[in-house]
């Protein structure tokens, strides 16, 4: 069985792609600090496939620990990284963290690699490094703007050190970027499980009908869309999953064709806010309360994926359409209620 590193494994994405990777047979380890999600997600990615997930617990920004596993875990096969922070707003506050974090935890990991011998790595990035693109559907070819934030940044940073640690050192990386990443497991046991306030439309919209907050703020409707709301490329998490084992089993199976790879994981669909409103009043039968404001400084106006590389060379195509993935976003905010309410 071929074992696979997950760091951030409990984290949104990185527990979806846990469940995907022991669905398609192999054993996974997941190396997460625990700052930004909870250990409960292991039982129940357990509750899901029959099989709780290897776990350690520690910062991969710390090179000594990070040395000592992979002193320790010679026989991977795989990493995929995903441990990262990831608030655009959070990182213009704390922008020396933010590097020290994203940056100082792939080199730890590269270092880690060369010690093991291990070659592939996957790399979880993200459109923010096209920023706003000038021309739609964006193509990976489309030039890298100077980033809107330091998280942005980070992404451009990490996907640089590993283009250059793929050209002179024996390594392979896939950087798959994330078009916007929402929904959650059918099974409702895991999904995103944002800490406050959440910055994000969907984890907003459904604690606004589940009562957690009063009104949402819809930022800004002049943007130069149809409906004037600002426009994202909203892909379902169990099919940007399903990408990462597409990605793991391409590198494995030595059928990359460059030591470094990009792939747009998206739709290739734009949806307004208004639009997504719209499909998750559809779906759950509920009025939604919200209010036009003013834009959210940094925001982007429009940007959705060419997928058409994607599509061919992976042999992956985004499958669940918008509704599907507010249903499950909202059977999540149901599930976590009830969770609550049983405490
Ligand atoms: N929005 C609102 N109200 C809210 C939250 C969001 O109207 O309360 C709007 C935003 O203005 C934007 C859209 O909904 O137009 C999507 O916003 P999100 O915050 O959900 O997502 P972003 O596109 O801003 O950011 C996401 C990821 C980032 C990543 C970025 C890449 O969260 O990590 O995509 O473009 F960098």
């Amino acid at each position: 069985m071929k074992r696979i590193l997950v760091t951030g494994g409990t984290g949104f994405i990185g527990s979806h792609t846990v469940v995907e990777l022991q669905q398609h047979g192999y054993e996974v380890i997941i190396v997460d600090n625990l700052v930004n999600s909870s250990i409960e997600v292991l039982d129940n990615i357990a509750k899901i496939t029959g099989i709780k997930p290897s776990f350690e617990q520690f910062d991969l920004a710390d090179p000594a620990k990070t040395a000592d596993f992979f002193n320790r875990n010679k026989d991977l096969s795989g990493i995929i990284h995903f441990a990262a922070y990831k608030a655009v707003g959070e990182s213009m506050q704390k922008p020396l963290e933010y590097y020290r974090n994203n940056i100082g935890s792939l080199l730890n990991i590269l270092e880690g690699m060369k010690t093991c011998a291990l070659g592939d790595i996957v790399f979880s990035s993200s459109c923010t490094v096209y920023g706003q693109p000038d021309e739609l559907p964006v193509t990976e070819q489309a030039p890298i703007k100077p980033a809107w934030s330091p998280y942005g940044n980070t992404k451009q940073m990490c996907e640089e050190i590993l283009r250059f640690s793929a050209a002179s050192l024996p390594i392979k990386a896939i950087a798959l970027r994330y078009f916007n990443p929402i929904g959650a497991h059918e099974s409702a046991l895991i999904g995103e499980l944002p800490l406050g306030i959440p910055n994000n439309l969907v984890p907003y919209i459904t604690q606004t009908a589940i009562g957690l907050r009063q009104s949402l703020h819809v930022f800004g409707n002049d943007y130069d869309t149809p409906d004037g709301t600002a426009m994202r490329d909203y892909i379902h998490v169990v099919d940007i999953a399903r990408a990462h084992v597409v990605a793991i089993g391409r590198m494995i199976n030595k059928r990359m064709k460059h030591n470094m790879e990009i792939f747009n994981l998206g739709t290739g669909h734009g949806f307004s806010v208004l639009e997504v409103i719209q499909s998750f009043e559809r779906v759950s039968g509920l009025k939604l309360n919200y209010k036009i404001v003013d834009r959210r400084p940094g925001d982007i106006e429009k940007v959705w994926a060419s997928t058409d590389f994607a599509n061919k060379e992976l042999g992956w195509k985004a499958e669940k359409k918008i509704d599907e993935m507010m249903t499950s976003a909202w059977k999540w905010e149901k599930a976590l209620a009830d969770r609550k309410g049983q405490q």
